[in-house]
């Protein structure tokens, strides 16, 4: 089932309201599958929702080494993770496996983690009810319309 739970619209300048609005709205949820073209700003937003979380890593694009790991305090002071994935030079779901992909969606739905997932599109088979669609649109060069729909 799909529902649809949060619109926004958003500006480098309101971004942090956007995050806000974001975690409020997806917190208890911890799979993330962000969808948008090149240069939609699916690395731009998951970098500010780390910074909402305070992590203690480098937020940056894992294009290169397809999974980045990101440390955060929870409450009471527990370590929680994320892992930052980009799914775009995976050729299919098998590639994704391969990489170690299907272990940190598990771990996410399991423990303390969160998983960030950029190109997510190109291994969906791993991806199991409920996780979070995420859909990123250009609408000017300095607007971005997003979505958030609950895949349950
Ligand atoms: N409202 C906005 N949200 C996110 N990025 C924006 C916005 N307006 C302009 N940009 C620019 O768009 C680009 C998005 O790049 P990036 O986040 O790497 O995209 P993606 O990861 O989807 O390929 C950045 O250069 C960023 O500065
Ligand atoms: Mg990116």
């Amino acid at each position: 089932m799909e529902t649809e739970l949060l619109r926004l619209s958003y500006s480098l300048d309101t971004i942090d309201t956007a995050v806000r609005s974001f975690w409020k709205t997806a917190g208890r949820y911890r799979v993330f599958a962000f969808s948008g073209d090149m240069g939609a700003g699916k690395t731009t937003f998951i970098h500010h929702l780390c910074d909402h979380l305070k992590v203690h890593d480098v937020v940056s694009s894992p294009t290169f080494a397809l999974i980045n790991e990101y440390h955060f305090a929870g409450t009471g002071g527990t370590d929680n993770m994320i892992f930052h994935m980009d799914w775009y030079r995976l050729r299919n779901s098998e590639e994704a496996f391969n990489a170690g992909m299907e272990d940190c969606v598990d771990q996410a739905r399991t423990g303390n983690a969160f998983c960030l997932i950029e190109w997510p599109e190109k291994a969906k088979e791993l991806l199991h009810a409920p996780y979070l669609w995420v859909s990123i649109n250009v609408t000017s060069p300095t607007e971005r319309d997003m979505s958030l729909t609950l895949i349950s």
